[in-house]
């Protein structure tokens, strides 16, 4: 499960109920990359510049494909502006398992308006360099499977949603909710 979205869109929120709410019904193991977790450690030292990004999107791709080859479902939440990395990671993970991408499609003024980490106001200052939706490009999806915005649904309509996906998927047994 490959979410993807601008910073702050919701990405992060998700992929942690959702990861809750898979764990809880207990038929597949679940490992979570968030985009801020991965940079802390396997992706430590890289920048933010379009080669690093694609290295952090396709070291994510292999861990989630690993994880996938021994029957489990990876949650990626990168912001992976690229659709070229995309689709990469989308190839890496069908060649052991299947491959949902999910947009996280919340409206750059509403991330903006959010800023829960106070980057943007950051960036719009100039303080960040490359910061995706205000000085760096993110290519919307075209070939999402899922698109969830925030700013219109609740975390639990999001989940929920990703959860529909599944089950009529057949990735997960309709039971137990
Ligand atoms: S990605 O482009 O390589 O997919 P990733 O999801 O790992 O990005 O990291 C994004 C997070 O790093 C953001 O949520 C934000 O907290 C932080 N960040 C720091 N600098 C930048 C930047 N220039 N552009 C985007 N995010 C940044």
């Amino acid at each position: 499960l490959f979410l993807t979205g601008l910073s702050g869109s919701g990405k992060s929120t998700i992929a942690r109920n959702l990861a809750d709410a898979l764990a809880e019904r207990g038929d597949r193991k679940v490992t979570l990359l968030d985009g801020d977790l991965v940079r802390q450690l396997l992706s430590a030292g890289l920048t933010f510049s379009r080669a690093d990004r694609d290295l952090n999107i396709v070291r994510i791709g292999f861990v989630a494909a690993e994880v996938a080859r021994h029957g489990g479902i990876a949650i990626c939440a990168p912001i992976a502006p690229y659709a070229s990395a995309r689709e990469q990671v989308r190839e890496m993970a069908t060649a052991t398992g299947d491959f949902l991408l999910i947009h996280v499609s919340t409206p750059l003024e509403v991330c903006e308006a959010r800023d829960r980490k106070g980057l943007y106001a950051k960036a719009r200052a100039g303080a960040i360099s490359n910061f995706t939706g205000i000085s760096d490009p993110y290519e919307e999806p075209r070939d999402a499977d899922l698109v969830l915005d925030t700013s219109t649904m609740s975390r639990a309509e999001a989940v929920d949603a990703v959860l529909g996906l599944l089950v009529a998927g057949g990735w997960l047994a309709s039971s137990g909710r």
